[in-house]
C-alpha cells in the first residue's frame, strides 16, 4: 500500500512505514506528537520567524527526500522515514553473521537495543536545546537558515528513534520516548545522558566547531547502528546519515570561513593580533578546536568495553563501514592496540579486538577530523601564512577513558595538576576569549550581508545565491 495515498494520516505524520495500517501505533505516535511540538515551542529555536527556506524529507527516494521551500518552522513536517529495505538483507558480523536480519527485536537483546536507541535519541533534541539562542546572533541569513535546517533535522532524528521505541519496545519504549522530551541539555535535575550534550553552544564559533566535531561523532555512531542486525534500526540510521551530510557541511565550511576571514585580515594588516579588527585570532580558534575535539573524543567511551564487545557479537552494533573490513567479521581471535596509561605513562596496550571496538571507532573518527585540519591549514597556506592549526594530543583534556586521570599539554607532555591549572588557559577558551567571541556575535539579517568575522560561503543552498531570502523574520 502506498502510504501517500492515505491523505488523512499523511497530513499528521508523514511516513513511509505504512503507519495507517497499525492503528495502535499510529494513535500512540499521534499522542506523542503534541508533546514533541510543545517541546519544540519551549526548547527549540527562540528567534521568531515567519518562514525558513528548508529541506523537508517527504520520502526516501531520489525525488522525495529533499524538497526545498519556505515553510513556517512549527509547520515543518517531521516524519518517519526508513531507507528502503534491501532484498534478503543478512547480518554482516558477529555470532549471527549470515542469518537474515531481524524485523523484530529478539527478546534476549531487547534491553540492550532499547538502551542504544535511547542514548542515540537523547543526543538529537539535546543539540537543538544547546543551539536554541543562536538565531539572535546569526552572522547572515544563509547561516541562520543552515542553523534551522540542522535543528529541524535533529528534531526529525528524535522522531526516528521515538518511532522505533513506540513500534518495537512496548510500554517501556513509550515511557522512554516521554523521557526524551523531559531530559534537557544542561538541566540540573534531568540532564542529557552524555556530557558533551550538556555543554552550551553560546556562539557561532562554538556552533561550527560543534557541527564539525560533535555532530561528526554522531555520524560515526549512526554508522555503527546502520550495520545493526535489527533491520528497522539499520534502515533508520541509513536515512539519518543522508541528512547528517548537511550538518557536516555546515561545520566544515563554517570553520573554513572563520579561518579564511581571519587569514585575510592577518595578511591585509600584516599582524597576528587581529582581535582589534573584529575577527577571531587564530590562537582562539585553536582553543575552541581543542575544546570541542577533546570533549567529542570522550563520547566514544573508554578504550576498552565489554559491553560494546557484546553488542558486536550479538549483532546490535557493527563497525564503521563493516562490509569494507577485510577480516572474518567476528573478531574472535583478533587483537588491537589501544591507548593506555601504564605506570603513569602514556602508551598502548594490546587487547582483544572485540573489547577494543570503541578505540577502533574513535580512530576512524580521528582520521576524519584530521581531514578538517588539513583543509583549514590549506586555507592558511594559500593566504601565504606560516601558521597552522592542529588536533591536540589524544590525552589532552579528557574526562573519559585511560587519560581521564592525567593532564597533558596539546602536544601530549604530561603535567602536574598545578601546572595544568596555571597553563590550561593557553589551550582552552578562557572567560576572556569567550567574552571576546561573544562580543563579535551581532546579528546580520540583511539579505546578502555578512558579519565581519566570517567569510561568505562559496555556494548558497540548493543552487540559490548567497543573497537569497533564506529566512523571513517575524
Ligand atoms: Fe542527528
Ligand atoms: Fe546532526
Amino acid at each position: 500500500m502506498n502510504p501517500m495515498s492515505t491523505p488523512d494520516y499523511a497530513e499528521k505524520i508523514p511516513n513511509n512505514v505504512a503507519l495507517a495500517e497499525d492503528r495502535r501505533l499510529q494513535r500512540a505516535l499521534e499522542s506523542w506528537q503534541p508533546n514533541f511540538l510543545s517541546w519544540w515551542q519551549t526548547m527549540g529555536p527562540t528567534l521568531p520567524t515567519q518562514d525558513v527556506y528548508l529541506r523537508t524529507a517527504v520520502n526516501v527516494g531520489r525525488e522525495g527526500w529533499a524538497h526545498f521551500g519556505h515553510v513556517p518552522m512549527k509547520d515543518y513536517r517531521w516524519g518517519i522515514f526508513l531507507a528502503e529495505p534491501g532484498p534478503d538483507r543478512r547480518i554482516g558480523f558477529g555470532a549471527h553473521k549470515g542469518e537474515p536480519a531481524w524485523q523484530q527485536v529478539p527478546g534476549e537483546y531487547r534491553a540492550d537495543l532499547q538502551r542504544l536507541i535511547v542514548i542515540q535519541g537523547d543526543t538529537e533534541p539535546a543539540s537543538v536545546e544547546q543551539q536554541r539562542n543562536l538565531g539572535a546572533t546569526a552572522p547572515s541569513l544563509y547561516d541562520l537558515r543552515n542553523l534551522f535546517q540542522v535543528n529541524v533535522e535533529e528534531g526529525r532524528h528524535l522522531w526516528a528513534m521515538v518511532y522505533l521505541l513506540h513500534a518495537y519496545f512496548g510500554r517501556e519504549g513509550r515511557e522512554e520516548a516521554e523521557e526524551l522530551l523531559h531530559r534537557n541539555s544542561g538541566s540540573a535535575d534531568a540532564p542529557r545522558i552524555l556530557g558533551a550534550f550538556n555543554e552550551e553552544t553560546p556562539d557561532w564559533l562554538s556552533f561550527f566547531m560543534f557541527t564539525y566535531f560533535t555532530d561528526r561523532d554522531g555520524k560515526y555512531q549512526l554508522g555503527t547502528l546502520k550495520e545493526s542486525a535489527f533491520d528497522p534500526l539499520s534502515r533508520t540510521c541509513e536515512f539519518m546519515l543522508k541528512e547528517e551530510a548537511h550538518h557536516m557541511m555546515v561545520g566544515t565550511t563554517g570553520v573554513d570561513r572563520v579561518v579564511e576571514r581571519t587569514a585575510q585580515v592577518m595578511v591585509e594588516n600584516d599582524t597576528d593580533d587581529v582581535a582589534a579588527y573584529g575577527v577571531i585570532p587564530l590562537p582562539v580558534i585553536q582553543k575552541y578546536l581543542n575544546f570541542h575535539y577533546s570533549v567529542s573524543l570522550d563520547l566514544f567511551g573508554g578504550e576498552t568495553s565489554t559491553n560494546v564487545a557484546n553488542y558486536y557479537t550479538a549483532g546490535l552494533k557493527g563497525r564503521w563501514l563493516e562490509e569494507r573490513r577485510k577480516d572474518d567479521h567476528t573478531l574472535a581471535s583478533d587483537s588491537i592496540f589501544v591507548d593506555a596509561l601504564t605506570d603513569g605513562q602514556i602508551t598502548v596496550t594490546e587487547v582483544a579486538a572485540l573489547t577494543g571496538l570503541n578505540t577502533d571507532l574513535r580512530r576512524e573518527y580521528i582520521a576524519d577530523c584530521e581531514g578538517g585540519v588539513k583543509r583549514w591549514n590549506r586555507i592558511l597556506d594559500e593566504a601565504g601564512l606560516p601558521h597552522r592549526l592542529a588536533l591536540p594530543h589524544i590525552a589532552f583534556n579528557r574526562k573519559v577513558g585511560a587519560f581521564a586521570g592525567i593532564e597533558t599539554s596539546p602536544t601530549g607532555e604530561q603535567l602536574s595538576a598545578v601546572d595544568w591549572q596555571s597553563r590550561k588557559g593557553q589551550w582552552l577558551p578562557t572567560d576572556v576569549d569567550k567574552t571576546f567571541v561573544r562580543s563579535l556575535m551581532r546579528p546580520v539579517y540583511d539579505r546578502g550581508k555578512i558579519a565581519a568575522w566570517l567569510a561568505p560561503p562559496r555556494n548558497g543552498i540548493n543552487g540559490k545565491p548567497f543573497d537569497y531570502d533564506y529566512v523571513h523574520l517575524a
